[in-house]
Parts: structure tokens; sequence; C-alpha cells
């Protein structure tokens, strides 16, 4: 159990929904298991299949053991957390179920009803969340309806609207009923445990951060690469395409987490002030360096997947050299590069730095053969590799690279948690730190609408590949 936390009820609003039971019902489920639950809390799930208390029990606890590992499940704490999720089937475009869910929640908790701290969870496509959040207020469950000194706070699956303009009408539903101190906008990159490390390994070591800046660095390369389609989420995919699904979000948090600078101190305002600036810092692209910086890429067959449009341009690869326009960064080029269908599923952040001034060494000894390269990698392994020129044995001055690596599962004994698992940890214990404030959500849709409008023919590029390359 975890002393920490106050108790709680969780209300998960799309409680049906692929993410809820491949990610939060698991990710409940093992917090529940490794004592990282307050004494008391409930889970009440939403949706719209008619259906008891019981049956969802069964239909979680069927999701459960689908998606953690076997050595994970306790028969009895597997019991013991589903005692704890309650059921209310609803329409959530409609304010009756809303009433049956603010009777549940006083029948709960009856010591005192009103004082219930409440995390509201939204898995649910980002057409239902204007409905939810009025459907809240009018049952007086929104955020400025709190009384006591019990809190209410909202999380807000991505996508945060398709652009800036819906972005901002989907803040005005949202910060209308609840505080910026209540919504936590969830980016589940920021929850991976390789992602959070960045910050330490650049911020608590006294090697690195003299030599991160334009001085020493030549380029930093972005990949998030995935080696399948876009499995059966054409409806989706083609409303929002790669830019939305992972660039805006995913990819240039990652670029932020590589480049900001150091926060005054580590609270969520600190650390999240200094990554805006590096979204404000992005050199804008325009129409004059759109095709020397961008190219957009549709793998082939996209066309003829389910739900996909038979002349479709919506792209499921991006490549885009990036510059940051101040006094660390000016000058050096960060690579992003993301797509479905690549050739390998791996997502790493590799910075390459200068050569030395002065190549003495024989043949191979080619300053990319052997330049000095820090490769983060956050998935499929979480390592840190650190690469530089060693000489070959032999009786010549030859040079080969060699790399150090720190790997998380052989340095730490614990087992990480999962993305989901941390954050709705940070969630329910308040902290902001790794969700994305509304003037991120803004600055980041500002590029990429930018891009969107300029550019919108991807190249097709066959499955498996790496994908249309930029000019270097
Ligand atoms: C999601 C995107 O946000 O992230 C998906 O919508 C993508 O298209 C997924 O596959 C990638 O997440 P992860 O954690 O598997 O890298």
């Amino acid at each position: 159990m975890n002393g920490h936390l106050e108790h709680f009820t969780l209300v998960l609003f799309g409680a049906a929904s692929d993410l809820s039971s491949r990610k939060l019902l698991p990710s409940l489920y093992k917090l529940a298991r490794w004592d990282q639950m307050p004494d008391r809390y409930n889970i009440i799930g939403l949706s719209r299949s008619p259906k008891d208390h019981e049956a969802f029990r069964a239909d979680a606890r069927e999701s459960i053991t689908s998606h953690v590992k076997a050595s994970d499940v306790d028969e009895g704490q597997l019991d013991r957390f589903c005692r704890n999720l309650y059921y209310v089937p609803a329409d959530l475009t409609e304010a009756e179920g809303y009433s049956r869910l603010r009777k549940t929640i006083e029948s709960l908790v009856t010591d005192m009803p009103s004082c219930n701290n409440l995390l509201f969870y939204l898995a649910t496509p980002p057409g239902l969340a204007p409905h939810i959040i009025d459907n809240l207020e009018q049952a007086g469950l929104g955020g400025r309806n709190q009384v006591c000194s019990s809190w209410r706070k909202i999380v807000v699956e991505k996508p945060y609207g398709f652009d800036l303009k819906t972005a901002r009408e989907l803040n005005a539903v949202v910060a209308r009923v609840f505080n910026e101190d209540q919504i936590y906008r969830i980016d589940h990159y920021l929850g991976k445990e390789p992602v959070q490390n960045i910050l330490i390994f650049r911020f608590s070591n006294g090697m690195f951060e003299p030599l991160w800046n334009r001085q020493f660095i030549e380029d930093v390369r972005i990949t998030i690469a995935e080696d399948f389609g876009i499995r059966s989420r054409g409806a989706y995919y083609e409303k929002s395409g790669l830019l939305r699904d992972i660039i805006q979000n995913h990819g240039l948090q990652l670029l932020a987490s590589v480049a900001m600078e150091p926060p005054v101190d580590l609270s969520a305002d600190a650390v999240r002030d200094e990554k805006v600036k590096v979204f404000r810092s992005l050199r804008p692209i325009t129409e004059a360096n759109v095709r020397e910086d961008v190219i957009l890429g549709q793998y082939e067959g996209y066309r003829t997947e389910k739900d996909v449009a038979a002349s479709s341009t919506v792209e499921t690869y991006a490549s885009i050299r990036w510059y940051i326009d101040n006094w660390r960064w000016k000058g050096v080029p960060f690579y992003m590069k993301a797509g479905k269908n690549l050739a390998k599923r791996v997502t790493e952040i590799v910075v390459t730095f200068k050569c030395p001034p002065q190549n003495f060494f024989g043949a191979p000894a080619s300053c990319s053969y052997t330049s000095n390269q820090i490769v983060m990698q956050i998935q499929p392994d979480e390592t840190i590799a650190i690469r530089f020129g060693a000489k070959r044995p032999g009786k010549d001055l030859i040079t080969d690279p060699v790399y150090m690596k720190f790997d998380y599962k052989t340095s730490f004994d614990h087992e990480l948690m999962s993305a989901y698992q941390r954050l709705l940890l940070d969630a329910m214990g308040g902290d902001q730190t790794n969700f994305i404030r509304q003037d991120a959500v803004e600055s980041s849709w500002r590029v990429i609408d930018r891009i969107r409008d300029l550019i919108s023919d991807p190249e097709s590029y066959p499955v498996h590949s790496w994908g249309p390359e930029l000019k270097q």
C-alpha cells in the first residue's frame, strides 16, 4: 500500500476501449500488485454497453491476464483489485448516465460522500470530450464544483485537437470546468523510464553538459520507427497522419528533452517552461526550405488498408530537419525520422560530436567512421551507449569504433514500470511534470500546422525500408 496517496475514485470514461483494456486496467492492476495504490480506492468504468459490476470485473480480469506477464498475476491480488471495480453503463453524450455516476460515487464513499478525491480519465475519442466535460459540470462533478479539501483532476489523452485551432477549442472546453493545475494532458512517451532519464543523464553528470552545445555537437538524430503498419486504425489515421500522431507529441517531446536548458528547479512548471522555450525557438519551416527540410512518405499498400481512401495522401512517415535558433543550438541540425512499417522497431536519440580538428590516423579512421556518439535507446532496449575510437590491435595505428554501454536491465535490479503505470501514479499523486501544459500543446501545433500547410504529397516507400531520405 502506498502511504503517500490519499484514497480516491478513478472514473474511467471509455472503459471498453482498446487503451483501457491493453494499457490502463493492466497498469492499475500492476500498481496494486506492487503496493503502489492507497489502502482505499475505487475504479468506476463507464461505457455504452449494458452490463453490471460483475461483468465488468470479469472483462477487466480477462484484459489484465492477457496483458501482464503470467508471473505478475497473483490471484489473491487480482481478486482484491477487481473488488474495487464498478461499472456504470452510459451514453456519454446524455446527462442521465452522469447522475447515475454521481450516485455510484456517493454510494461508494459513504462517510464523506461529497469529499471524494476524483480522478477522471478520458480514454475516449476526442469528439466526446466536450460532452463529457459539460455533463460532469452539470452533474456537479466538475473541477470547480469541488468541495471540502478533496481534489479533482482530469487526464486527457492525445490527440489534443487536430491543429492549433481545435486544440484551443478543446482547451476552452476543459478549462471552463477545470483549472490548469487539475488538467493532466498525457503523452505516454514522458512516462518511459529512459525518456525521464534524459534529464538525469544531462543534468546530474558533470561530464556531458559542458559539451552539449553547438560548439561540440555535429547533429542530433531522433528516430521513432515502427515495423508494423496502422493495424486496424485506418479511420483514425486518415484523419490524423503521422505528423499529428507521432511528431507533434512524442517526437517534439523527445527533442525538447534533449535540447532544453537546465530548469531552475524540478517543479513541474520549471521543467515545462524550458521545454516550451525549445518549441518557441524552432526555426519556422517556410515555403523556401520545406522541400529541403521535410519529406513525407506513405508505405506501399497503405491505400488498401481497411477504412483508408483509395486515393489517400495521408502520410505514414516523416523525416524533418529542425533547427533550434538559440544560443546553444544555432546551426546544429536535429534530424527527426518517424514512420510506420519501417525496417525495424526502434526509438532512439543519437548525438554525434564534431571530429577532432586533425585526423592523423590511417584509413579507415575517417571521422564519420569513429566520431563520438551518445546513443540513447528508448526501445526496444533501454540503453545508453557511448561510441569512441580505439586502436585496432596490431602494429598499425588504425582506429575502430567501440562502445561503452549502460543497460537498465543489467545495471538495476528493478523491473521498469510501464509508461502508463508511471503516469497514472504521477496523476494520482498530483505531479504534472510529465504532462503537457497548454502552451506547449499550442506551440507544438503551430510548427506542425505550418508544415501541413506547406507539404501534403507523400512519397511512396516500400514496406520494411527506411523511407525516403532527406538530402544531407
Ligand atoms: C501512439 C500512436 O501515441 O504511440 C501510435 O498513436 C504509436 O500510432 C504509439 O504506435 C507508439 O507507442 P510506443 O510506446 O509503442 O512506442
